[in-house]
């Protein structure tokens, strides 16, 4: 969806944190790196502890393969020819430290895909929407081959696109297996997980009014496709704005609404039968939560993040505590207990598990 940019002064409104479960079992709070820009980062990617990439408005992707101490400007630069308009990247899939694939959102044309396979040195622009009626919020890859990217409903339906060769083109996917979309439902160009992919399996998350839903495929290719309502708040700029897979059974979504971000009641689920059914948290984090992810070979462990603070839950999305009070939009782990999270005003943090 086209709206997404928070009054700074309900990004600044204090939340209420509860105290963590024990100081051992809390991370640390985030430490934040140098990026010397006052860009927002809703994409965000990192490939190990060292290297990551951020991708965010006015066109900027940066880099960095040093744990985030130094970071490069790496974004395309584009032709006045092209475009006399900045890209706003809300998306960015990194496969090592030279190849990623980034996505820009924005009415007709400014919905696009770039690739890079030398760092950002030089991208190609391989995917120009030319369909008034799509805007596309998010990308997911299953491997370095097969991705998609996932539009608001084009006549009704979730519209899917997808890649068998990492990003170089693209191509509509049938929507024959698609489920209806409820009126008004749409996906949320906030963190880049509105689309997920593990073990083979595909989810889409969804808000609006009367809207708030997770449509599943456990077909490769995303031909077909089943939906469930997540429990999440509903609403104008409400929903599931995140939905994290740590295996084929295991999922966590966090949304809520953006609007109202110390709203701290039903802004989170999760689900141990592969997304047939959710239930709501007992202890929800502090307010609407933009981005979430798993932290790799720590089993139920994830963190979510949102405009009022970061949250950390240790039995797989039933309990949260909150943990830092910074505002942040995006989030990633990678193994090694190693989180990355990425935000509005250059913002982008790092923290290492204990
Ligand atoms: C966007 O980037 C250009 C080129 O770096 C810069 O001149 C301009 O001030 C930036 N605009 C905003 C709104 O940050
Ligand atoms: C832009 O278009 C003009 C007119 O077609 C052409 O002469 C020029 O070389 C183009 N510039 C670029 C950077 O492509
Ligand atoms: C939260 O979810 C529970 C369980 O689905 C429901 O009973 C309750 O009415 C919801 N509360 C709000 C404020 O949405
Ligand atoms: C978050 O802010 C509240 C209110 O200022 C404060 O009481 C709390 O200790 C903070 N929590 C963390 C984890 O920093």
């Amino acid at each position: 969806m086209k709206i997404l940019s928070l009054p700074l002064a309900l990004a600044l409104a204090a939340p209420t944190i509860a105290s963590p479960l024990s100081p051992r079992a809390s991370p640390p709070p985030w430490t934040i790196l140098p990026t010397a820009t006052r860009q927002q980062f809703r994409g965000l990617s990192a490939i190990s502890p060292t290297t990551a990439w951020a991708a965010g408005t006015n066109t900027t992707i940066l880099r960095t393969t040093d744990s985030g101490l130094t970071w490069t400007s790496v974004g395309p630069t584009l032709s006045p020819n092209d475009t006399n308009k900045p890209l706003e990247f809300r998306d960015i899939e990194a496969f090592s430290p030279l190849s990623a694939v980034a996505l820009s959102i924005g009415e007709g044309a400014a919905s696009r895909i770039y690739t890079t396979s030398d760092g950002g040195a030089s991208w190609t622009n391989v995917f120009t929407n030319s369909d008034p009626a799509a805007f596309y919020d998010c990308m997911a890859f299953d491997g370095p081959l097969r991705g998609m990217a996932v539009s608001d409903p084009v006549g009704g339906k979730f519209r899917l696109l997808r890649t068998d060769d990492g990003g170089e083109s693209w191509e509509v996917v049938s929507g024959d297996g698609m489920p209806a979309a409820l009126s008004g439902e749409f996906g949320f160009a906030a963190s880049g997980t509105c689309l997920e992919a593990r073990a083979g399996r595909w989810y889409i998350a969804s808000g609006g009014p009367g809207s708030s839903r997770v449509f599943r495929s456990s077909d490769k290719d995303g031909l077909i496709w089943e939906v469930a309502e997540s429990g999440i708040v509903s609403g104008e700029a409400a929903g599931v704005y995140s939905v994290q897979f740590r295996d084929g059974r295991n999922g966590i979504v966090v949304g809520g609404d953006y609007t109202a971000p110390g709203a701290r009641v039903n802004v989170s689920s999760w689900t141990a039968d592969g997304g047939e059914t959710w239930s709501v948290s007992r202890e929800f984090p502090g307010g609407y939560r933009s981005g979430s992810a798993w932290v790799p070979g720590r089993c139920g462990t994830a963190i979510a993040v949102g405009p009022t603070g970061s949250d950390f839950t240790v039995d797989g999305g039933k309990t949260w505590r909150g943990f830092d009070n910074g505002s942040f939009d995006s989030v990633v782990c990678v193994t090694g207990g190693v989180c990355w999270a990425s935000g509005q005003r250059g913002r982008i943090g790092r923290l290492v598990l204990g």
